[in-house]
């Protein structure tokens, strides 16, 4: 039996390197089996939610697809496409809204936060609160099922939405399914180590420490510039290091072989300078990333291909969810 995979990616920001050993790499990786039928979106709709600067999302959305395409994702077996492409996303997105207890959305963690931040700055507990922001487990919950998705890799943060897509799927079941499962219950796949990636800082790689190290963003100096940033102690050359004290060595690990980390960890005990370790991390990193690079920045050249394959993505994922729409607007009595 295959398996089917289903992740998105919200279109706010510009793939880093942590993104890229995190969520690209092995989605794609996993994509390659022969019982997996991968399905990868760009939520565009749900960056909506977060971002209100048009330029900001245009460009996002073309950077992901370009970058996944770059790093090897084959459109010939994995179906890849927009959110906002498939209009049936947003319409049972409606019909499940209308399943949902409103109690269950008050529980999000997302929502909650938001809440106990006007709180305790002494302002209404729903200040600032869109509908999209409260109802986003909903649309979550209609990507996943549209597809009728077995697995969904995610991010810790995102557990939560899992266990409500379950639940919205068991009441749409129990109300309408009349003793048919219409909808399949996902399962959550958390990637528990590879969300580790440090950055330069040591702290997790992420946008909002502003300590990532670019994946293709500004080319090979950029990738130059940051390794020259990452923070080390102030041992200097000839003096021994301890490799598992410095997120250096975590960094080249992530994309090393293991012989390969072995011999960088013993010429860090052996006295290596920090400036030379950076070089051999740069080489490492250097050598993988430069020929996605000039992929990347082919497909960045000529938007119009970039779209050619969303299109082709969305008849794809339109195959599927035309029909099975269908199928659901009868079962709840629109037929
Ligand atoms: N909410 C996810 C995130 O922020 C992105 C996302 C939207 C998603 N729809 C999804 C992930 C469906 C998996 C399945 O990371």
């Amino acid at each position: 039996m295959t398996t089917r995979v289903l992740t998105g990616v919200t279109t706010t920001g510009i793939p880093h390197l942590g993104n890229y050993a995190g969520a690209i790499r092995p989605a794609i990786r996993a994509s390659q089996q022969a019982d997996v039928d991968a399905f990868f979106f760009m939520a565009d709709y749900h960056a909506l939610i977060k971002c209100d600067d048009p330029e900001r999302v245009a460009i996002s959305r073309r950077a992901i697809a370009a970058t996944w395409l770059a790093c090897g994702l084959d459109v010939e077996k994995v179906t890849f496409y927009r959110q906002s492409d498939i209009p049936e996303i947003p319409e049972l997105s409606w019909m499940l809204g209308c399943v949902t207890g409103k109690g269950l959305m008050n529980r999000a963690h997302a929502y909650k936060a938001s809440v106990d931040k006007n709180e305790a700055a002494g302002v209404e507990p729903d200040d600032g609160v869109t509908m999209g922001l409260f109802s986003y487990p909903v649309l979550m919950a209609a990507d996943i099922l549209m597809f009728n998705a077995h697995k969904v890799p995610v991010g810790r943060d995102q557990v939560q939405h899992l266990e409500m897509a379950r639940d919205i799927a068991k009441s749409f079941n129990h109300l309408y399914g009349r003793g048919k499962e219409l909808f399949v219950l996902p399962e959550v796949q958390v990637e528990e180590d590879v969300a580790l990636l440090p950055g330069l800082d040591g702290r997790k790689m992420s946008k909002s420490y502003d300590n990532t190290i670019p994946l293709f963003e500004g080319g090979a100096k950029a990738l130059k510039a940051a390794i020259a940033r990452i923070v080390t102690d102030s041992k200097g050359p000839g003096e021994s290091k301890n490799p598992d004290d410095s997120h250096l060595t975590a960094l080249y690990k992530a994309f090393a072989t293991p012989e390969q980390t072995q011999a960088f960890r013993q010429q860090l005990i052996d006295g290596m300078a920090w400036g030379e370790a950076k070089d051999a991390l740069h080489q490492l990193l250097e050598a993988m990333i430069a020929p996605m690079r000039d992929r990347y920045e082919a497909l960045m050249a000529r938007p119009q291909d970039i779209e050619d394959l969303l299109q082709v993505g969305a008849r794809k994922a339109r195959a599927y969810a035309t029909p099975f729409i269908h199928e659901l607007k009868a079962a709840v009595g629109l037929r």
